[in-house]
């Protein structure tokens, strides 16, 4: 019997609708949120709002280009923690609404679980269990210890900001637009990595921490003229996001050295950076690592990473009731 998955993701700034049937994804529809840039940062009273507008477009498109219909989805996938919880109620009682007037049943989602098992999608490059998984996105910054699908351990995380926060907030200190993260990438490429030295904080065990780097680069900009910041754009780029990799690279090191795995995946919306993905393939040739990276579609906040991992619930009969509720922050 073939099991069709509709799920949804709504856990910060994107619409996303995704059909998974029998493991695999047929299609995945992202609305992105434009309306924030203009504010510097997500602002959710706003991102609630842009839910609502998008979510039945979004739907409606994911069926339509997966030539499936409602009548024929099995089980309703949603979001259901962490994110912004104005954001997450869109999503969840758009799914519960489904899931009652369908009458079939209701599966909740771990954001960052998700993240992770975005490195099943691909049939034919996945990695074999027990792995681990660098998460870095907008939120959250983790080292996860996958030994099955539903078995998911995290063993390292950030103390303050996320990786992406990092990215964000440095480049705000720029000047450049929110999210900073794929600028600071494009201008990086142009610029020189070792031109400008920041600290990297010691933290103890697989631990990280960025909001030491957000406030060097502020001390060290308040020290320069006016157009500094013009004048040196590429290399700052470059210089900082050197720094972020850096960190992620040498958790990431000792996490492999200690657990003895080296089946490894990135996931996350930082996955995408251009250079922190040249330098994990050039660590996994130099080092021996099997490495894995979601394709870019999957890397940043998408339904299809939400479909998959209901698929696994729903291979282990993981049902919610309807009167499950969203929650902004949520244990593993
Ligand atoms: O996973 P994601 O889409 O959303 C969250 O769950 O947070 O991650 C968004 C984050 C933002 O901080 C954004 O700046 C960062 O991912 N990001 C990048 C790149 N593309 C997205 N950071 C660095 N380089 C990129 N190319
Ligand atoms: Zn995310």
């Amino acid at each position: 019997m073939s099991i069709t998955i509709l799920a949804i993701e709504s856990s910060c700034d994107e619409t996303s609708a995704s059909i998974c049937i029998d493991g695999k994804i047929v299609s995945n529809f992202i609305a992105n949120q434009t309306i924030h840039e203009q504010y510097g940062g997500v602002v959710p009273e706003l991102a609630s709002r842009a839910h609502m507008q998008n979510i039945v477009p979004v739907v409606d498109a994911a069926l339509s280009s997966a030539n499936c219909h409602l009548s024929t989805v099995d089980a309703i996938a949603f979001t259901q923690a962490p994110g912004l919880i104005g954001s997450l109620l869109v999503g969840t009682q758009f799914a519960k609404s489904l899931s009652l007037a369908l009458n079939k049943p209701l599966i909740a989602v771990h954001h960052m679980q998700a993240h992770v098992l975005a490195n099943l999608i691909d049939e034919n490059n996945k990695p074999d269990f027990p792995f681990l998984c660098l998460t870095v996105s907008g939120g959250h910054t983790q080292i996860v210890l996958a030994n099955s699908p539903l078995d998911l351990k995290v063993i390292g995380e950030t103390i303050d900001d996320a990786a992406g926060e990092a990215f964000d907030k440095t480049a705000k200190l720029l000047g450049l637009p929110y999210p900073g993260g794929p600028l600071i990438d494009k201008y990086a490429q142009q610029g020189d990595a070792h031109k400008f030295k920041f600290a990297e904080p010691q933290i103890a065990e697989l631990n990280f921490s960025f909001s030491g780097l957000k406030t060097s680069v502020l001390y060290f900009l308040q020290k320069q003229d006016s157009s500094f910041i013009k004048n040196n754009l590429n290399d700052l780029c470059a210089s900082i996001q050197h720094t972020i990799i850096s960190i992620l690279f040498k958790k990431l090191q000792k996490a492999i050295t200690q657990t003895g795995i080296n089946n490894v995946c990135i996931a996350g919306g930082v996955s995408a950076n251009s250079r922190l993905r040249k330098t994990f393939l050039e660590k996994a040739n130099e080092l021996g690592w099997k490495t894995f990276i979601p394709k870019f579609e999957y890397c940043t906040d998408n339904a299809a990473m939400i479909a998959i991992t209901a698929y696994y619930k729903y291979l282990a009969n993981d049902f919610v009731e309807l009167d499950i509720s969203p929650t902004a922050r949520a244990e593993w």
